[in-house]
């Protein structure tokens, strides 16, 4: 027979509630003797807290739900495996969810999740919401009144009073264009992301900001236009190849992908032909021929962060809002030609 709540409270003569409190570890007004006897019983009978049951009595799901943009991009599933991992270490399930990067889905993903009564959320919003947030930062100023925390992550607005961590996009982008120019390349390609995408616009400043430092000049074609998947930076190297460039400063690893294959597809050859600097440092442990200098956005301390801004509002509703940004690191390896 599979004993319930019911029959444990019955046995030990006090209430669902209390056995509810006490099996939660949570805070009971009942004595020692009382909560020995509610846990030999249940261990007794084996008892396995139905988690939806145990919802309805403490109004905890011990759910989290995490919004990415792209699910198949290795930046968004590695940094969703950490932090389903460090919720998990704290008793937490975690209900991962894609809005494929469109702005639509961010709003219909949060109420769903919301719907699903989980607890807090992570939020990385879809480029297409920096068009116009207001109705997204509606829907995040709704979920603070509910009692529900959430943290943005990587991509933020930066005009809303929130828990918020990130990268410094800027400082990554200098860094990975400065290499190429400390290497005697002044002919530099940047394949940004989309126009919309405060990340990309951000590492499109760091690219000019790098290029100006050193009187480099950025003529018509230098700068083209990517979406942060794998097909934006094929079609760009087909544009690229026949221009007198020698380097690229590629803005995500997926698109540097779709570079690279547009490049061999033509006979060329990184770095002979063309030196790379890609950004992420996702997906060295799938290419061959050449090991990608990158930046690195470290996914593991990211998703570590994000979980402890998360927590601290679970624990402490009240706590002030914290805005993180850490320094990405340039990863120095061989498909960078010095001329
Ligand atoms: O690869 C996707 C990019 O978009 C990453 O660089 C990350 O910063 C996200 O904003």
């Amino acid at each position: 027979m599979k004993i319930t709540i019911k029959d444990i409270a019955k046995k030990a003569n006090v209430s669902p509630s209390a056995v509810s409190l006490v099996l939660n570890n949570r805070p009971c007004r009942i004595s020692n003797e009382k909560r020995k006897k509610i846990k030999e019983i249940a261990e007794e009978y084996n008892y396995s807290a139905n988690q939806i049951a145990r919802s309805l009595v403490t109004k905890k799901t011990q759910t989290l739900g995490l919004i990415i943009p792209d699910i198949e991009n290795i930046f968004f599933s590695s940094l969703a495996k950490n932090i389903e991992a460090y919720c998990r270490e704290k008793g937490y399930m975690l209900m991962i969810v894609n809005s494929n990067n469109e702005y639509d889905n961010d709003l219909e993903l949060i109420n769903l999740l919301a719907s699903r009564s989980v607890e807090g959320m992570f939020i990385i919003p879809s480029d297409s919401s920096y068009s116009d947030n207001t109705e997204i930062i509606n829907r995040l100023e709704k979920l603070s009144k509910a009692s529900i925390p959430y943290v943005l992550i990587d991509r933020i607005y930066p005009e809303l009073s929130c828990d918020k961590i990130t990268y410094d996009n800027e400082l990554g982008a200098y860094l990975a264009v400065r290499h190429l120019l400390e290497n005697g390349h002044r002919k530099i390609a940047c394949i940004a992301s989309s126009e919309m995408s405060y990340n990309g616009n951000l590492r499109l400043r760091g690219y000019y900001k790098a290029m100006k430092e050193f009187n480099s000049t950025i003529k018509p074609g230098y700068v083209l236009q990517g979406d942060y998947r794998i097909d934006s930076g094929y079609e760009a190297g087909n544009q690229i190849l026949d221009k007198d460039i020698t380097a690229v400063f590629i803005t995500n690893d997926m698109m540097t992908l779709g570079f690279l294959k547009s490049v061999y597809e033509n006979g060329k050859r990184v770095p002979d032909d063309f030196s790379v600097v890609g950004y992420d440092n996702s997906i060295y442990p799938y290419v061959f021929g050449v090991e990608l200098t990158s930046i690195e956005q470290d996914v593991e301390q990211l998703g570590k962060h994000a979980v402890q801004l998360l927590f601290s509002k679970l624990q402490d509703p009240n706590k002030s809002y914290e805005s993180l940004c850490l320094s990405p690191r340039l990863v120095v390896k061989n498909s960078v030609k010095e001329i």
